[in-house]
């Protein structure tokens, strides 16, 4: 085992809490909504009793929300729950068999005529067994020394291809994955197995016997699965592959705060965006529920169980996450945003709006304005509500009122119609938003007031033409996008959110695809006014679970509840065009798929009438012959690009995942073949990027764009992805933390593909040139030089370094044409000697961009550009500072990975750091970080006071750079 520790980073352990009390006087309105985020408790692993108000929680660690406790790292130690001995028993003499029989599994069964064998091994190597579809089983004696007499014990049986079930003495004690029909592989996993006190021999042989299924390629027990830790990564996580090997289990969090006696008569209510997962919430040691599903938002009432005037009341919030539960890094706690929700007992309903625009003409806009009203007050009321309608700039344009009885303790909905003259409407480019004001009013007074956002526009699916847009032909140019914030986990930060979407809006990008959940609230208000798209997606699965502890246990349940729920939410959001019920559902084959699939497209043509359902499916043939497909209005087509043309006009199309290609930034995996040099598509855990390489079922970037730009019937495509992630490290696994899909790395750094979108998503000019010119010891040597451009040619010339800085003298290597090639990139093959490569693009014979890469020196300084030298004293805002290394002439060195150390004083503290390589096992949280390919991130939070923050990066041996951010009010 291999344990790297950490310095002590946080030093906000140790602090006063204070106590604050919540008065009338910030709740002088008739509703206040508060963030409820500061000054939480927070212990990670189980807490016996911790809902008891009394409970002394002033040795945990305080903290501000929103927050994920696991890319923090201090998961792997906190949350072990076993400390039962452990057996390490892949190493040594095992019996294996092919074949399936349950005989197999007991104890007293001879399998003398076993072939004897030394694990791990697969099984094509140990015993010429290559059938992918295949069973066999390995059997073992373990003897447990009787000095362990009445303990339980733990069997580490390494990892397996791909699934087993695990039994000690006869009786079953474990199995991950799950075998047919209903496969699914758990190849990655490490087999960690509790086997109870009453089934162990003390002091004499025990057998152990593992049957394994094998669905595709290897099989059997593989690896014996080493426990390595290295930052916030270990080797073994429960969480696998998928979770990045970033560990989550239980971790429990309090606050405690007053309330004024003024606010007696009030009802008061707290809101989570989000908790990943399976919260439970007391108030005051009451339950006030369960939420499973850690991307629901949902809302608990606290009035009747609260104290008032100096008595303290206790919010206790238990967060459990069982892992293996996702296929991607999902992070862990109170990650989303809280508030504190006081309104009079008369009041809007939680997601008590609804506006939709039935009737849009250039003239005048039909508003539709539902409002749902709650009377809590302890008799009947006669309640008026007066909407108004308020354009971007703040005028009010139309208002209406309606009034009706309501009975005590009843919910009311009331239904107006309110016109707006030439409306401005939402479009990607001018993304216009209205807002209704909606004002309830009992007796003449003001009780309550909510603002909704809203938009007017007009949008259509077609068979044959694709997306329009208030009746203009717009290509759906989309990403999908995971939720973690790259170096900042999963912890909600809007301004990290905003740089996302502005990256992607740069590139020429024009739609988000929520994949595979409802996305924090933060995404689809930016949405609304940065002018995106938006697919907004529920699940990555129903009943049959992709992962072990997956959504698919809750499914039954709370499936209809959790979409209904994601649909109230955030329906008014014109950004949404279509709401997606699911992910590669695996049932899209069963035979009862369409019913299943209707009553989820129901359930939401039900709560929004206004929007499509569709799926992403990644088998539309399976989709399209079980009916499931019938059950959508835009079937959403998961890579299988043929199925464009074999459903050509059929049905309404989208491209719902496209492409996977993977790259690294700055990798190109050149390597020596014979006399030439040839791309490696993977090498070392990083893949070339050079668009060549994507996994078997997707296909690169360039052929992607290609299919879909051939076939106008579908309305666009939504590539995977727009930005790295953490997990799902395809096509490797550890060392391998994180994705190799973004179009962008996990800082956010562009890689080159991030250009080939440009040139075919924008229309400014440009001309991009990779790979990068720093190539010593390939000197004589041709390298491919690629370049993306959307100009009609590119003319490539050369300077050696020998001319510099003397003279301009470059040499043509020669023009080429886009018209003469098929493809989205021009190349050149290029001996390497140092220098500079120029390229010159052109429309109509004229230069309209060029771009150049030279060769770098040594590196001698750092450079710190941050996004913004301003940022808000909120304690909230971030500025992303990008550090450069460069040579003594300013040339960014590519191959640079220099250990970077960063220093910050004044009004601001780092938030995370992060260099985009896949493989770095760095921490996330640090105040250090070693550059990769010239580059590295470090993300500034301000504190919540005016003034500077300073913030200085140095390196042995380079040249320190410093920089200066302001936080205002
Ligand atoms: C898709 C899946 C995504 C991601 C992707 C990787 O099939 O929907 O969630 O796993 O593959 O290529």
């Amino acid at each position: 085992m291999r344990i790297k520790f950490r310095k002590l980073f946080f030093n906000s352990f140790i602090s006063l809490a204070v106590l604050i009390t919540v008065s009338a006087v910030i709740y002088s309105q008739p509703r206040t909504t508060e963030l409820f985020t500061k000054e939480w408790y927070f212990k990670p692993g189980d807490v016996k009793d911790g809902q008891n108000p009394s409970l002394d929680n002033s040795q945990w660690r305080l903290l501000d929300l929103p927050h994920d406790w696991s890319i923090e790292g201090f998961a792997q130690s906190e949350s072990k729950k076993e400390d039962a001995h452990e057996f390490h028993v892949v190493n040594g003499d095992w019996k294996f068999r092919e074949g399936d029989s349950l005989l197999w599994k007991s104890s007293d069964f001879n399998d003398a005529s076993w072939q004897t064998l030394k694990l791990p091994s697969t099984w094509e190597k140990h015993s010429n067994y290559t059938q992918d579809n295949v069973y066999g089983w390995y059997r073992r004696e373990l003897t447990v020394p009787a000095e362990l007499k009445g303990e339980d014990i733990i069997i580490n049986l390494g990892k397996i291809d791909d699934a087993d079930e695990t039994y000690f003495n006869g009786v079953k004690v474990g199995g991950l994955g799950s075998f047919p029909p209903n496969y699914t592989t758990a190849w990655d996993y490490l087999r960690y197995y509790k086997i109870p006190r009453e089934l162990i021999n003390y002091g004499a042989g025990n057998s152990i016997a593992v049957r394994v299924f094998d669905g595709i390629m290897g099989g059997g027990i593989y690896d014996e699965g080493e426990k390595i830790i290295e930052g916030p990564f270990e080797s073994t996580s429960p969480g696998g592959s998928g979770a990045g090997y970033i560990n989550a289990g239980i971790g429990w969090y309090r606050k405690e705060f007053k309330l004024s006696n003024d606010l007696k008569d009030k009802r008061v209510f707290i809101e989570f965006d989000g908790v990943y997962m399976n919260s439970d919430v007391w108030i005051n040691g009451v339950h006030l529920g369960s939420r499973p599903y850690g991307y629901s938002g949902f809302q608990y009432e606290l009035t009747q169980h609260l104290k008032f005037g100096n008595e303290k009341n206790v919010i206790a919030v238990k967060v459990d996450v069982q892992q293996p539960c996702s296929r991607w890094y999902s992070g862990a706690g109170i990650y989303r945003n809280v508030r504190l929700i006081v309104t009079d007992p008369v009041h809007i309903a939680h997601w008590g709006t609804y506006v939709t625009t039935p009737e849009v003409s250039e003239n005048e806009a039909t508003v539709r304005v539902e409002t749902k009203i709650h009377n809590q007050s302890i008799s009947g009321q006669q309640v008026t509500l007066e909407t108004v309608v308020v354009d971007e700039s703040g005028h009010e344009i139309v208002k209406y009122n309606s009034m009706q009885k309501m009975e005590i303790n009843s919910v009311n909905i009331f239904e107006q119609f309110v016109k707006v003259p030439k409306p401005k409407l939402w479009s990607v480019e001018n993304p216009t938003l209205y807002h209704v004001e909606s004002k309830v009013l009992v007796n003449a007074n003001i009780v309550d007031s909510y603002k909704t956002p809203f938009g007017i526009r007009t949008f259509e699916f077609t068979t044959d033409k694709g997306f329009f847009l208030n009746g203009k032909h717009v290509d759906i140019k989309g990403v999908c996008m995971h939720h973690d914030l790259g170096s900042l986990g999963a912890a909600v930060n809007k301004r990290a959110i905003e740089r996302q979407l502005e990256i992607m809006k740069n590139m020429g990008c024009n739609a988000i695809r929520t994949s595979h959940n409802p996305p924090a609230p933060e995404m689809l208000d930016l949405c609304d006014r940065m002018g995106f798209l938006v697919m907004d997606e529920a699940f990555d699965e129903w009943i049959r679970s992709k992962t072990r502890y997956g959504y698919g246990q809750f499914f039954e349940e709370w499936g209809e509840r959790d979409l209904a729920d994601m649909i109230r939410r955030d329906r008014n959001h014109p950004s949404i065009i279509m709401w997606s019920i699911g992910n590669e559902i695996p049932e899209q084959d069963n035979a009862n798929a369409y019913e299943m699939a209707k009553r989820l497209a129901d359930m939401c043509r039900m709560e929004d009438p206004t929007r499509p359902v569709t799926s992403g499916c990644n088998s539309p043939e399976a989709a399209v012959k079980t009916g499931f497909s019938k059950a959508l209005n835009v079937l959403g087509i998961n890579y299988s690009m043929s199925y464009y043309q074999t459903l050509k006009e059929k049905t309404k199309l989208v491209a719902s995942e496209t492409a996977s290609a993977v790259s690294t930034r700055g990798e190109y995996n050149l390597v020596q073949d014979g006399e030439t040099l040839k791309i490696e598509k993977e090498l070392n855990n990083q893949c070339t990027s050079y668009d060549v390489a994507s996994p078997s079922w997707g296909n690169t970037a360039e052929s992607t764009l290609k299919t879909v730009k051939s076939a106008p019937w579908i309305a666009g495509e939504f590539v995977w992805t727009g930005f790295d992630y953490i997990g799902e490290p395809t096509p490797f696994s550890w060392p391998s933390v994180s994705s190799y899909f973004g179009i962008v790395d996990l800082c956010g750094f562009p890689k080159d593909r991030y250009y080939l979108y440009q040139s075919q998503w924008t229309d400014k000019p440009l001309v991009h040139i990779l790979p990068h010119w720093n190539w010593k010891g390939y000197e004589g040597q041709e390298i491919p030089v690629w370049c993306y451009s959307n100009c009609e040619s590119v003319e490539l010339f050369f300077q050696p370094e020998a001319d510099q800085p003397l003279t301009e003298n470059w040499k043509s290597l020669g023009e080429k044409k886009f018209s003469n090639t098929e493809d989205l990139h021009l190349v050149w093959n290029v001996p390497y000697s140092p220098g500079k490569l120029k390229a010159v693009a052109k429309m109509n014979g004229k230069i309209v961009s060029t771009d150049i890469v030279q060769t770098a020196g040594d590196p001698a300084k750092i450079i710190l550009t941050p996004d913004r030298t301003e940022i808000s004293a909120d304690g909230i805002d971030l500025s992303f500072v990008k550090v450069e290394i460069v040579d003594d002439e300013g040339r960014i060195c590519p191959n640079a990975d220099n250990l970077l150390k960063f220093n910050i004083k004044g009004q601001g503290s780092i938030a995370g750091v992060g260099n985009g390589n896949p493989i770095s096992h760095e921490y996330f949280k640090a105040e250090e970080r070693k550059a990769f390919h010239g580059l590295a991130l470090v993300i500034i939070q301000s504190s919540g006071n005016t003034g500077e923050i300073n913030l200085t990066a140095t390196s042995d041996g380079l040249k320190k750079s410093e920089v200066i951010i302001k936080t205002k009010n």
